[in-house]
């Protein structure tokens, strides 16, 4: 999968992405990472990439031209046309659903926006999706592109060692991931549950999905409520609990 990124800050992800189990899967060639910086493509001798904004205000908009050659360099030779995501606190919100539809892209072009905020027309013109990593406000696309990246491309076949590291873990399957535990046997004098030490396939299942129902609703009810088979599932762990 080949994620280019348009950036004012391509060091950044150099930076950031080479470390680790990113770092690795681009080495294997299982994931491309292309920073493009779109100050290579400005036409004006300072290398300026940015104005103020048409009616007044504060703050200087990203001008299209500069955007719009870098994206360009990037597709004009291709016979299809790659995902454009803008990284925006306007779009749509990044839960682990979209990573997974995102997963299915061979390539995607993430744009990163710095300032007020980039010409309107580009958005217009090239951009296919917004993806926000949050309701709240970062001073630039750079780290939710790297948020993005990372969370689609664990997903990646061979990225990661085995498909039981995620099919097990939290938001996989909608629930929270059950609590883990690794030597010693005890820490500050607490032991590992029983279960965990006894052999018990089965049994060890069946405690680790009544651990994550439960976690999942103390801490995210929001992810069980109006899910009736969950709920239904929910009120009989507690039930046995209470015996
Ligand atoms: N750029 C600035 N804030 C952002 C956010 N929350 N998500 C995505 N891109 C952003």
């Amino acid at each position: 999968m080949k994620f280019d990124i348009l950036t004012l800050f391509p060091e950044l992800f150099r930076q950031v992405l080479s470390e680790s189990i990113i770092g690795r899967a681009q080495e294997n060639g299982l994931i491309q990472i292309n920073p493009v910086n779109i100050r290579d493509f400005s036409k004006d001798k300072h290398r300026k990439v940015d104005d103020y904004p048409y009616g007044g205000g504060s703050g200087m908009v990203m001008m299209s031209q500069p955007i719009y050659d870098a994206y360009l360099s990037l597709t004009e030779n291709l016979d299809y046309k790659p995902k454009l995501i803008y990284m925006s606190p306007q779009g749509r919100l990044l839960d682990q659903k979209l990573v997974e539809e995102l997963k299915n892209e061979e390539h995607l072009i993430l744009l990163c926006g710095h300032y007020e905020g980039i010409d309107e027309r580009i958005i217009e013109d090239i951009v296919d999706m917004e993806v926000s990593i949050g309701d709240y406000v970062l001073t630039g696309g750079e780290l939710p592109a790297m948020v993005l990246i990372d969370s689609v491309s664990r997903l990646v076949p061979g990225v990661l060692s085995g498909e039981e590291s995620y099919s097990e873990e939290s938001h996989y399957n909608g629930l929270l991931e059950y609590p883990q535990y690794t030597r010693p046997f005890e820490f500050n004098r607490k032991k590992v549950p029983d279960i965990l030490v006894s052999g018990h396939h089965a049994n060890i299942q069946k405690w680790r999905r009544q651990q994550s129902i439960k976690r999942t609703y103390f801490k995210r009810p929001d992810m069980i409520e109006g899910n009736k088979e969950l709920e239904a599932e929910l009120k009989k762990v507690l039930e046995s609990e209470k015996l």
